[in-house]
């Protein structure tokens, strides 16, 4: 069996109704999510704060497929286990939250869940060649992280080529996260990218009692990433 590298959709829930996560997650995944994106921001790496391993693991029975966590914190070794422990597939750490990123992705994958590392639009794609093989996922920030419904940042498509040539046939998934619509999905597929991330653009106009917009949504993007 290959690696999957086919166009997946991953709604981030910074979006949704943190009033009714559970909801949301079961409503999403109904809709067509491949997996669910979960933003963990602690004020202090970025100027935001969202939830903890509490939050994910409360919503953890509440969504079949991927968990897919997104770690704005620093540091972030301390928390890794409560992570894991919640149910996430994927964690993911910003190579900028620490000197100790090698170290990080070890304690991840040591804890029994994929790895994966995020870069800033700062960032360049070179900070995470030499940990390519302790990875199952590089995410590019195509936003400056911290809020959801923010302009696409079109300078990252470049990187994302970069890491696409630098990944070769290793069987690790590229992510995008912030901005994605349609009108960007297409850009970054094209570049090499398989995991869009997208909130604002998938939870707009629907709701838990009216989630059929989630599923036009999705498929928007999907169409036009495929295009
Ligand atoms: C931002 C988060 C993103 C964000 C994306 O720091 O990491 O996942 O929720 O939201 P949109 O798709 O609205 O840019
Ligand atoms: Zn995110």
């Amino acid at each position: 069996m290959g690696f999957d590298r086919s166009i997946k959709i991953a709604p981030s829930i910074l979006s949704a109704d943190f009033a009714n996560f559970g909801a949301e997650c079961e409503a999403i995944e109904a809709q067509g999510a491949d997996w669910v994106h979960v933003d963990v921001m602690d004020g202090h790496f970025v100027p935001n704060i969202t939830f903890g391993p509490a939050t994910c693991a409360a919503i953890r029975p509440h969504i079949k497929g991927v968990m897919d966590v997104h770690l704005m914190i620093a540091p972030v070794d301390p928390y890794i286990e409560g992570f894991a422990k919640a149910g996430a597939d994927i964690i993911t750490a910003h190579v900028e939250a620490g000197p100790h990123i090698h170290r990080t992705l070890q304690a991840i994958r040591g804890a029994g869940a994929k790895a994966g590392v995020a870069l800033n639009p700062g960032t360049p794609a070179s900070s995470v060649e030499t940990l390519l093989d302790m990875v199952d996922l590089v995410c590019v920030m195509t936003v400056n992280p911290g809020f959801g419904g923010q302009k696409f940042i079109h300078s990252q498509i470049e990187k994302v080529r970069e890491l696409r040539a630098m990944i070769g046939d290793r069987p690790i998934h590229i992510e995008i996260d912030g901005g994605v619509d349609p009108t960007t999905a297409p850009l970054v597929t094209a570049a090499g990218a398989d995991v869009l991330v997208a909130g604002s653009a998938v939870f707009r106009g629907g709701s838990v009692t009216d989630p059929d917009p989630y599923g036009e949504n999705m498929r928007a993007i999907r169409a036009a990433a495929a295009s």
